[in-house]
């Protein structure tokens, strides 16, 4: 595989996947830009060298036909505002006009494709759609991370029309951050898990219980580790089909002398609001009324000596409600104890939708070694130890 640093794309037309999927309001404003303001040095590089771009990426999934909530024009005037650009827009990605556009644009100019994902066959992984595509341009650059799991036909399948391809720097920036993660960790090497559901996360557990020293479980996932243990975990919900898994990963976690932690105390409410009331219980006995929506103080205290000590650190998932005040405290404090170990020079990675927002939220951001712009890819990448994209583009 070329590199991006190594490479001249002067004259070159660069056809750009980037993942623009980003949040967007009613009005469809834009309400984080996060992942088109770290792909700005990949098209700067192309631009400098005296290279044309051509930005091609999904926005949502509109199942495979147009949808206007879905367009990437909503993005053209903020893309020009941070890149003082002109930006040229396509109405879609290989009609003739995408053709047209892109064989005019001279160096230094750029190109936005409309969604990709208007097309059924970038679902489907269409081999002649991939080819299509890969027409429009002389070289391909893969800076779509968040999306690089996933067997699409502008993620893998055009990869074997270029000569020239290569990963962009927010694709080698998550790799080299993963890979000090799953390849390279230093112990102790801490996970801490929250979030809804054990369903989603299932892979990533299994993949890491070979490489943890510790593995600290919060948010709701928990309550079915709790009740695979025999707690009454009172309304607090549970997926009763994970009950065996669950068991079957604290025998494996036991087997392999893994510091598993559950919460041994909880923030309880009477409902799922800020203003329900508040108290603390034992994570074994939660009333029967009351759901649990926070780890407690104890936990609290208890994970942060675990995440103090540590010299690696992957955190994925909030201990709780944490969009709402009252049960935002496990989530800030486990936030803070990373910083301080991160500040004692450990290597942070922060990851996930949720847990990158949280981190955001309570101001964080700049107090982590890395946080990923991917969700579903970072835990596919940290399950499987490799990702569909970059096999593609190795081949
Ligand atoms: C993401 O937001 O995680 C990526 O853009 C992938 O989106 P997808 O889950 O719709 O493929």
């Amino acid at each position: 595989m070329k590199n991006i640093n190594n490479y001249n794309f002067k004259d070159k037309k660069t056809l750009i996947r980037v993942d623009f999927n980003i949040p967007m309001n009613e009005e469809l404003e834009i309400v984080d830009d996060i992942r088109i303001q770290t792909t700005l040095p990949t098209i700067m590089k192309v631009l400098n060298d005296g290279g044309s771009v051509i930005l091609l990426s999904h926005l949502g999934r509109p199942k495979g036909k147009y949808n206007p909530k879905y367009s990437l024009f909503h993005l053209v005037s903020h893309l020009q505002k941070i890149t003082n650009l002109n930006i040229k827009f396509s109405n879609d990605c290989i009609n003739e006009e995408a053709k047209r556009k892109s064989s005019e644009l001279k160096p230094k100019e750029m190109l936005l494709l409309e969604n990709v994902r208007f097309h059924k066959e970038e679902l489907l992984g269409d081999e002649d759609f991939a080819k299509e595509l890969s027409i429009l341009a002389d070289v391909f650059i893969n800076d779509a991370f968040g999306v690089s799991h996933r067997n699409h036909a502008s993620i893998t399948k055009i990869c074997k029309y270029f000569k020239d391809k290569m990963m962009g720097y927010v694709m080698e920036k998550e790799v080299n951050s993963t890979d000090r993660i799953i390849r390279f960790p230093i112990p102790p090497f801490t996970t801490i898990l929250g979030g809804a559901k054990v369903s989603d996360k299932i892979e990533l557990i299994e993949g890491l219980l070979n490489k943890v020293d510790a593995m600290l479980i919060g948010g709701g996932m928990s309550n079915t580790f709790l009740k695979a243990m025999g707690a009454n975990i009172g309304s607090s919900k549970i997926e009763k089909d994970k009950i065996e898994i669950a068991k079957n990963i604290l025998n494996k976690a036991k087997d392999r002398n893994i510091k598993f932690r559950l919460p041994s105390d909880v923030y309880i409410s009477n409902r799922f609001h800020n203003d329900g009331e508040i108290n603390i219980s034992t994570s074994m006995n939660v009333p029967e009324k009351a759901i649990a929506l926070d780890i407690g103080p104890q936990t609290q205290q208890l994970f942060g000596e675990e995440i103090k000590k540590s010299k690696t650190i992957l955190w994925n998932g909030p201990m709780g409600a944490y969009e709402m005040p009252n049960f935002s405290e496990g989530t800030r404090t486990i936030a803070e104890d990373i910083s301080i170990a991160t500040d004692k020079g450990a290597f942070s990675l922060v990851g996930g939708g949720d847990t990158a927002a949280a981190v955001h939220l309570l101001k964080y951001d700049n107090k982590v070694s890395h946080i990923s712009t991917g969700g579903g890819a970072l835990l596919s990448y940290i399950s499987k130890g490799f990702l569909e994209g970059i096999q593609a583009l190795k081949e």
